[in-house]
């Protein structure tokens, strides 16, 4: 029986799925495994079923063992795991595509109509008790119609925000690192552009492209100058994609006129003063919140895992 370390609370289904295979260590502790218990349990592992909160790296990698075969991360993003390191040790990484997309893009829209209709900042009035009476002029937004949405990657997640926007009356551009995506282009009547071009033009601009070294501080203090000050920012993708002092800088300066995180630089820790700007919304990593989608998501790497174990290609390498 092969021995596979789960290093944190998963859905049932997706334990139960690897539970008929194999001899599961699991962790039921909602906080996570901690690194010393990590690297104390992965000794002898065939499979790591990992979280995006855990580092799987070279000293993971190692105190696993060399009969380690299979990283499978619940999450779309693997930047978590050193690709690098597991391919020197012929261990296969695996991640959680598609599942993810519809949950993912509904909170990126969520965000988008929070900043730019202030529904945080109203909810707060209401909830704090403060007085408030129906004015012309109160707690004014500012409408998507006819606006432009900067979609910064159009993948399964970019595409699907797009989607939804475009319900909203949105027009759509995108620029890809990848090349043209005539396809999805076509069906959302989106323009390709520059980068630079998108960032200066984008009436909200939504980042959905994968994190790496290249992807580091994408949007930084130059960026952030070159948007409008009318613009928005949305960040679903990776915190560390912005550069967070920088966006506090231009969200308080109103250099932007606003920003929706879901992600932070240093997760769970959020920089000190975007928590008192109102024109922040801030949600703690929420993209695929939902059962059905973690379910679904913890089902697909235990299928992950499953395929590798038993000599056969899973269905999601990330290579
Ligand atoms: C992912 O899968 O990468 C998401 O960030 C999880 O919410």
């Amino acid at each position: 029986m092969s021995r596979v370390v789960v290093s944190g609370r998963i859905p049932a289904d997706g334990l139960a799925a690897l539970q008929e295979q194999h001899e599961v260590v699991s962790w039921d502790d909602a906080s996570g495994m901690p690194r010393a218990e990590l690297l104390r349990r992965v000794a002898g592992a065939d499979a790591i079923v990992s979280l995006l909160t855990d580092q799987i790296d070279a000293e993971v990698l190692d105190s696993a063992g060399p009969q380690l075969k299979v990283v499978a991360n619940v999450a779309v993003g693997f930047n978590n795991v050193d690709v690098d390191a597991c391919k020197e040790r012929s261990v296969v990484v695996t991640n959680t595509p598609d599942v993810l997309t519809d949950a993912t893009a509904d909170i990126a829209l969520g965000l988008i109509l929070m900043i730019t209709r202030r529904l945080a900042e109203g909810e707060r009035v209401i909830r704090n008790q403060e007085p408030w009476k129906w004015g012309m002029f109160y707690l004014l937004g500012s409408g998507l119609q006819g606006k432009t949405l900067g979609i910064v990657g159009l993948g399964g997640i970019g595409a699907a925000t797009a989607r939804r926007a475009k319900a909203f009356g949105m027009k759509i551009a995108y620029s890809s690192r990848s090349g043209p995506k005539p396809e999805l282009a076509d069906e959302l009547d989106a323009t390709l552009l520059g980068f630079d071009e998108l960032v200066a033009t984008s009436d909200v601009l939504s980042l959905h492209a994968p994190y790496s070294p290249a992807t580091h501080h994408l949007i930084g203090a130059e960026q952030l100058a070159a948007m409008k000050d009318s613009a928005y920012l949305i960040n679903t993708a990776r915190g560390p994609m912005v550069d967070e002092s920088a966006l506090f800088k231009a969200l308080k300066s109103g250099q932007i006129a606003g920003a929706g995180l879901d992600v932070f630089e240093e997760e769970p820790a959020v920089h000190p003063g975007l928590s008192e700007l109102d024109n922040a919304v801030l949600l703690p990593h929420l993209g695929s919140a939902t059962v059905e989608t973690r379910t679904a998501m913890a089902m697909l790497a235990a299928l992950n895992t499953n395929a590798v174990l038993a000599g056969q290609a899973p269905p999601n390498p990330v290579t």
